[in-house]
């Protein structure tokens, strides 16, 4: 066994870094044992330089200059830990244009970028790896990338978002509205200062961007990503999802049809009695359907430092195994070679097919449901169940909730709009979409 170090340069030691830097510690002897040599940070930057010191106690260099890390000639792989597309992308296309492999967590820059990114890594035969980028310590990436290789990947679903998960969870737990929860995510550390991109969906769209680039072998188009995130989600509706068996989950979907990819992120209602529906708080899941293998299942923490350190540190022993191999005979970055990627495109949502759940608020008088089943009737919608709830005491309108069958976005949407115009219908129509996540 060569000992021979591989040298690290890490770019950020926050959370995820300061968690890198002690799981490599910690472990040590096993991931040499796994990588065939040791694997060593050498060199450190963050802009807190007293943190940095703080944390590695002298054991390597750190600067507050990242672009010193990239063009450091003792430095094999950068680490980018920084985040966002701005100043994170430079520093990537720096480090591969020095031909250094490339670790990254940061999804928000490949579902933005990934294209050109893994480009420019090909073009100069090196390795861009990104499992933390994907839940967390969920070993995603290699489990579609590697270990499903021999299926034809239908479609792959996800609880990708903690911090939404984890609202979600408590507004069904204890029957609070969205605002209150985040406040208490946000207390917790789950939810970040400014939480838009968790509770928008924005998140965990950069996520199944990614995953359906690797399931389809498709270039990343987050572009094209149709995306909803929870905070218009009424409490009631997730009290009533469930009176009907269903749970309501922030999921990540991306579906291979004959028409083209669904590439979507929404609150979905999910069977209650599927695995999937119980995953809780925090934690993150992820199903892949194969045609070989059938369903798959993947669970575990999404964040975190040791979590994602996990993730950093798998890419980096792979890194190390792989970075002597011809590139022509490494591991694709997107699972499929880099000529045989497909054109199939991302389909609007107006033409995703799927099931509805629609909540209305209608004056209890003869009639009313007639009214409202002729118009899903001529839409070709069928009704697979009908709720009315009592009015309250002394009230003339009455909540009803309809579930449908499978029905294009574009005829739900179509009849919504003339359910609305009834006079015997109150303010607006939600709706939401359901998957049965079976075959
Ligand atoms: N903000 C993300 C989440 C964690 O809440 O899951 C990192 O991807």
């Amino acid at each position: 066994m060569s000992i021979k170090p591989i040298n690290v340069g890490l770019l950020g030691i926050g959370t995820v870094g300061g968690g890198t830097f002690t799981v490599l510690q910690r472990n040590a002897e096993e991931i040499t044992r796994r990588a065939g040599r040791p694997i060593r940070i050498t060199m450190v930057a963050d802009r807190n330089l007293d943190l940095a010191r703080k944390i590695t106690e002298g054991s390597c260099r750190v600067t507050d200059d990242a672009f010193a890390v990239v063009s450091d000639p003792d430095v094999d792989i950068v680490v980018e830990l920084i985040g966002g597309y701005g100043v994170a992308k430079e520093l990537v296309m720096k480090a591969i244009a020095n031909g250094k492999h490339v670790v990254t967590a940061n999804k928000a820059l490949l579902a933005t970028h990934g294209n050109e990114i893994f480009e420019a890594a090909q073009d100069k035969g090196v390795m861009v790896a990104f499992e933390a980028a994907i839940a967390g310590g969920i070993p995603i990436v290699k489990a579609v990338r590697e270990g499903l290789t021999a299926n034809r990947i239908e479609w792959v679903a996800g609880i990708i978002n903690g911090t939404t998960n984890f609202i979600l969870s408590e507004m069904r737990d204890k029957g609070l509205a969205f605002d209150v929860v985040l406040k208490e995510a946000q207390r917790l550390g789950y939810a970040e200062a400014d939480p838009t991109f968790d509770i928008e969906g924005v998140d965990a769209a950069h996520k199944i961007t990614l995953l359906a680039s690797l399931a389809f072998g498709i270039p990343v188009q987050f572009d094209k990503a149709h995306i909803e995130g929870i905070s218009k989600l009424d409490a009631i509706d997730i009290k009533y999802a469930e009176q009907l068996g269903y749970r309501i989950k922030l999921l990540g979907i991306s579906k291979r049809t004959e028409e083209g990819v669904e590439l979507r992120v929404h609150p979905t209602l999910i069977p209650s009695k599927r695995l999937i529906a119980n995953v809780e708080g925090a934690m993150n899941a992820v199903l892949v359907q194969g045609d070989a293998v059938g369903p798959t299942l993947y669970y575990g923490k999404g964040a975190g430092a040791e979590p994602t350190a996990s993730a950093v540190i798998a890419d980096l022993v792979d890194v190390t195994r792989m970075h002597t191999a011809d590139p022509e005979n490494r591991v694709p970055h997107l699972a499929f070679q880099p000529d045989a990627m497909s054109d199939l495109k991302i389909l609007p949502m107006d033409d995703v097919i799927t099931s509805y759940y629609l909540r209305l608020r209608v004056q209890d008088k003869p009639g009313v449901l007639a009214d409202i089943t002729r118009i899903l009737a001529d839409e070709q919608i069928s009704i697979g169940a009908v709720i009315q709830k009592e009015p309250g005491e002394g009230e003339a309108q009455a909540d009803l909730i309809m579930l449908t069958h499978q029905t294009r976005e574009r005829r739900i949407n179509a009849a919504i709009m003339k359910i609305e115009a009834l006079g015997v219908v109150a303010g607006k129509v939600t709706k939401l979409r359901m998957e049965e996540l079976g075959k």
